[in-house]
């Protein structure tokens, strides 16, 4: 067993790259979004460093878009970080689930439950507090969810007192909670059995179903999170980053 302190073992990683990142323009239209810089680092490379913290091995960036800039950029880094980086290639953008399906032969090779991550969010990244919440539970996946004030923009949570997930309904029409999907997942290797390859939406077309069979466990972040795929949280993430290192340096 593994304590909360030590490196978890060999484990893996997917993030899904794919979006065009129309929202960031025109930050996005010579960048893919993920190489935008937050906080003087690509966003990209925020996720990779903490991925590895926790003990993961191996990465599948799922790209359908400007990979070749990506592959440039982020293998150097990878290389630095001693972490095997997979790009995995969409002929078509397979949404959020299908990029699962097509990286399955990596994502199944071993017992080992697997991270999924959106390319776009921030936050103190709570990857081995994940591995740690996702065994206790012993279902199909884990979400981190967050709270925020305006709900109806993200993939909102409903869940019990032991965090089991009761509905998971993406970008609600009228107010059903303000906790959301934070776009950090964990899943045991039996869910590539639910995904099939062709372009499917894991927050529309899997999630409902893993709720209603209780497959569904929600872990609470704590702090600050933001998905800055969107300009004014862009902004309002850099500023408040700036804040969080200077206090954090005995700055502020
Ligand atoms: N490989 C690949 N292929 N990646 C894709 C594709 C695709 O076809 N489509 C979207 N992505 C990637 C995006 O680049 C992003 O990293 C992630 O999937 C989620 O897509 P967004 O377009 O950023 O979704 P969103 O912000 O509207 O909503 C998602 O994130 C919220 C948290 O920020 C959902 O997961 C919500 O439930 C969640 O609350
Ligand atoms: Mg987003």
């Amino acid at each position: 067993m593994c304590g909360t302190d030590s490196k978890l073992g060999e484990m893996r990683a997917l993030i899904l790259v794919g979006g065009y990142g129309t929202r960031l323009r025109p930050l996005t239209l010579s960048r893919p979004k993920p190489l935008v810089e937050f906080a003087n680092k690509p966003m990209l490379l925020h996720q990779m460093e903490a991925l590895v913290e926790a003990g993961v091995t191996q990465i599948v960036l799922a790209v359908s878009y400007r990979a070749e800039q990506m592959e440039q950029e982020l293998s150097d880094e990878a290389k630095k970080l001693g972490v095997s980086l997979v790009f995995s290639h969409e002929t078509e953008p397979l949404g959020t689930a299908g990029p699962l399906a097509l990286a399955k032969d990596i994502l199944g090779a071993s017992d080992e439950p697997f991270f999924v991550l959106n390319s776009d969010i921030i936050c103190e990244f709570p990857f081995k507090d994940m591995v740690a919440f996702h065994r206790n539970h012993g279902q199909e996946g884990t979400i981190v969810v967050t709270k925020v004030e305006e709900p109806s923009k993200y993939g909102v949570v409903v869940y019990g007192e032991q965090g089991r997930i009761h509905s998971f309904i993406e970008k609600p029409q009228e107010f059903v909670s303000n906790k959301i999907n934070a776009g950090m997942y964990i899943f045991s290797p039996s869910v590539l059995r639910r995904i099939q390859l062709r372009p499917t939406s894991i927050e529309k077309e899997v999630f409902p179903d893993m709720a209603c069979e209780g497959q569904l466990y929600a872990m609470e972040l704590q702090g600050f999170w933001m998905d800055v795929g969107q300009p004014r949280d862009f902004l309002t993430g850099c500023q408040s980053i700036d804040m969080q290192l200077y206090s954090a340096e005995g700055l502020g």
